[in-house]
This record gives C-alpha cells, structure tokens and sequence, in this order.
C-alpha cells in the first residue's frame, strides 16, 4: 500500500514555475506539496538561460524580499545585433521603457528554494512520479516512489505539472506523452562557461558566415557563450583551442578573453506547444507545456507567465468559499496567447539568425536583408525590444 498524502494543489517540479506557482498559492492561503525527480543539488547546479524579462523581475521582486536579482544579477539595457561587418545595438529603455536582467536560472532556483523551504512548504526531492490517477475526477491523485523507493500517492483537489520538457503528468492532459505542435532545427548550440572576464558589457548575438555565435556573461569571472554547432555534435570532441577559433572566427570585431572552459554542452532544440493545456483538474506550465529554441531565452519568462495566470485561475477555484470556475476554462486560452507570440518570436530570432546546413545563396542575402529591414527602421528594432523585454501582462 502506497503512503496516502492529502494536499490542496499537487505541483510536480520544483523548478521556477513549480516553486514561484508554490508561494503565489501559499500567498492566497492555499496549501500545496511540490515534489521533484532531482536532489536539491542537482536542482540549484543544472545550467540554463541567463536572462529574465521585465515582468519576471518584477515579480521576483515582489513575491521574494530576498531575491538576488538587483545584487548579484545585472540589469541589461540592449543587446547587440552582428550581421556581415555590421554591429547594431537595441536600445531597450528608448525602445519601449523597459529592460531584461542577466541573471542565470539556477540563481533564481537557489533564491525560490530558500525562499519556499524557509516559509515551511512541503517539497519531496527524490520523487519520481509515474502519473495522476484521475479514479475520482474531482481528486486528481499524483502516483509515485519517493526518494527511498516506497509508493507514494498525493491526493488533491488539483494536480500542476511543471515538471519540464519530459512531462509525466502530461500525457494525463493531453492523451499522449508527445501530443502536440512541434518543429525540429536542423542545429543545436554549443555552449561553454570559461574563467575570463567578460569580452563584452552586452549580450552579442552574431549572424556570421560560419553560422551564429552568443556571446553572454555570468559574473566578472565567469562567461557563458554558445556558437550554431551540428545536433549530433559530441561535446567532448573538439579541443579548447578549436572552440576558442570557431567562437573567435564567428565574432569578427571583438577579440575575445580566452579563458579556461569549465563547462561544455550540446543543447538541441525544438519548437513545442501541447495539445492541450488544461483537462479537469489537471494543467500543465512551463517546458512541460511548451519549449522554445533557446535564442532570446524565452524559455523560464514563459514558464513564469503561465503560473501568473494559473495561480489566478486556481485562486478563484480553491480559495476559502470560491468555486469559480471562469478562469480555469480560460486559463489555456489566455497563457496560449502569450505562448505562441513567443513561439513565434523564437523561431523568428533562430531562424533570422543561423545558417541552415541547406542554405542557398538567396536564403543568405535574403537572411541579410531581413536583418537589415529589422536594425534599421524603428518600427523593427521596437518589435525585438518588446519581445525580448516581454510583452506586459494583459490588463
Ligand atoms: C543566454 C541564453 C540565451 O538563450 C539567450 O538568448 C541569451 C542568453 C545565456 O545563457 O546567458
């Protein structure tokens, strides 16, 4: 017999949807238990996307007083374009009054960690769940081993996956592990950390010749950078030398401080958008609902904004004498908008950016032209800034 658990809400996945959707439902006096497949460690030290939109700071900041950001993060007003011998800059804050933060994920993650376990939340690393059983359809039930291998069962009025791009609870919402809207790219990113100081104040995004280059930072010591590289590339097979050419030759203008590489990595990337996002008592957040290709890093801003609109929803149902079911029918259709703008915006940033293995001379020129018909008129440069600033929340 499984150990039986009763909870309010059920969220699978402590990552930043599941945790920031634990306190926004503690704030309104709504009991959770998150649970996730990893150990703390694993959690706090998985390297991801460094840069949070405008309306995610925000947030952070509201819902944490001990939030990092504004010390240990940067506050970033523009990024820089790079196309032939071409360096353009997007001036954010002149563009639409608003700017994006460098401020990597797992810096959020340590924050909302201690953020949650410091106000008491009931969060199981360890557990690995095999799915809901929706035996009783009103009491959705999250099944289970927990971190010593013995069943589990956490019964709730409602059950949340956050539990990323490998979703159990999806197939519950959606009818199939893979159910949805999906394209593939036909090249991943090789992506770095070294020991130098940074080689640019600003993030570079480079459309050169050779195929695309990111330049980023993560600390006065330590930078991240990303060049286009083979899917099936092996990420231990080029030496350090090697990747310091291939970055360099994709940078021309900037000469980069070479350092020792302490991490390496292939990241392959789709497109996805599930079927469904919503069945009964059951939704999905996050990677679990969506993922983006990584250029733009949409990726955890888009987890945050559906936990917004989620919280809202399950407020409305759960909370002390509610029962309104209005925002939980309209929870899909309204975190699908802000979706598929950033589905969009995704796909537009990769494929504006990168050299497809089968491009022809005109897909080079007319990548060139796009480019330019983007840096050079305002109306251009406004959509990038509104995009990768975030569009606000809906009023
Ligand atoms: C980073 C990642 C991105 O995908 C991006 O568009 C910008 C920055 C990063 O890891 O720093």
């Amino acid at each position: 017999m499984p150990t039986t658990v009763r909870t309010r809400v059920a969220v699978v996945g402590a990552g930043p949807a599941g945790l920031v959707l634990s306190q926004l439902l503690a704030d309104a006096g709504i009991e959770s238990i998150v649970v996730d497949s990893r150990s703390r460690s694993e959690i706090e030290s998985t390297i991801r996307a460094g840069i949070l939109e405008q309306n995610t700071v925000d947030l952070l900041r509201a819902i944490d007083p001990g939030t990092r950001v504004d010390t240990v993060g940067h506050r970033h007003d523009g990024i820089e374009l790079r196309f032939g011998d071409e360096a353009h800059r997007i001036d954010f804050p002149a563009l639409v009054g608003r700017s994006v933060w460098l401020y990597p994920q797992h810096e959020v993650l340590k924050d909302l960690l201690a953020l949650r376990l410091g106000a008491g939340q009931d969060l199981r690393f360890g557990v690995t769940v095999a799915g809901v059983d929706e035996g009783d359809p009103e009491h959705p039930a999250v099944v289970g081993t927990d971190a010593q291998g013995e069943a589990v069962r956490i019964e709730a009025d409602f059950v949340v996956g956050a539990d990323g791009s490998r979703s159990a609870v999806r197939a519950t919402v959606t009818g199939s592990r893979s159910g949805g809207y999906f394209r593939e790219y036909p090249f991943a990113w090789f992506g770095i950390l070294c020991e130098a100081p940074p080689s640019a104040q600003e993030l570079i995004y480079s459309n050169s010749e050779q195929g695309f280059a990111l330049i980023s930072q993560r600390s006065p010591e330590v930078q991240r950078m990303y060049f286009q590289c083979d899917p099936d590339a092996d990420a231990t097979a080029p030496s350090e030398a090697e990747i310091w050419d291939t970055l360099q030759a994709r940078v021309p203008g900037t000469t980069l401080h070479e350092g020792r590489i302490i991490q390496r990595d292939v990241l392959r990337f789709r497109s996805f958008v599930a079927h469904e996002l919503r069945r009964g008592r059951v939704a999905l957040v996050g990677d679990a609902a969506h993922t983006v290709p990584p250029t733009g890093a949409k990726g955890m801003n888009l987890a945050i904004a559906d936990v917004v609109l989620l919280a809202e929803a399950l407020r409305a149902l759960l909370a002390e004498g509610a029962r309104d079911e209005r925002l939980i029918d309209s929870y899909a259709e309204r975190a699908l908008d802000r979706i598929w703008k950033a589905q969009h915006f995704s796909w537009w940033m990769t494929s504006m950016l990168h050299v497809a293995p089968d491009a022809t001379d005109f897909d080079r020129r007319r990548q060139l032209g796009e480019l330019r018909s983007v840096v050079e008129s305002e109306a251009g440069r406004t959509y990038l800034a509104e995009a990768y600033t975030g569009w606000p929340a809906r009023a």
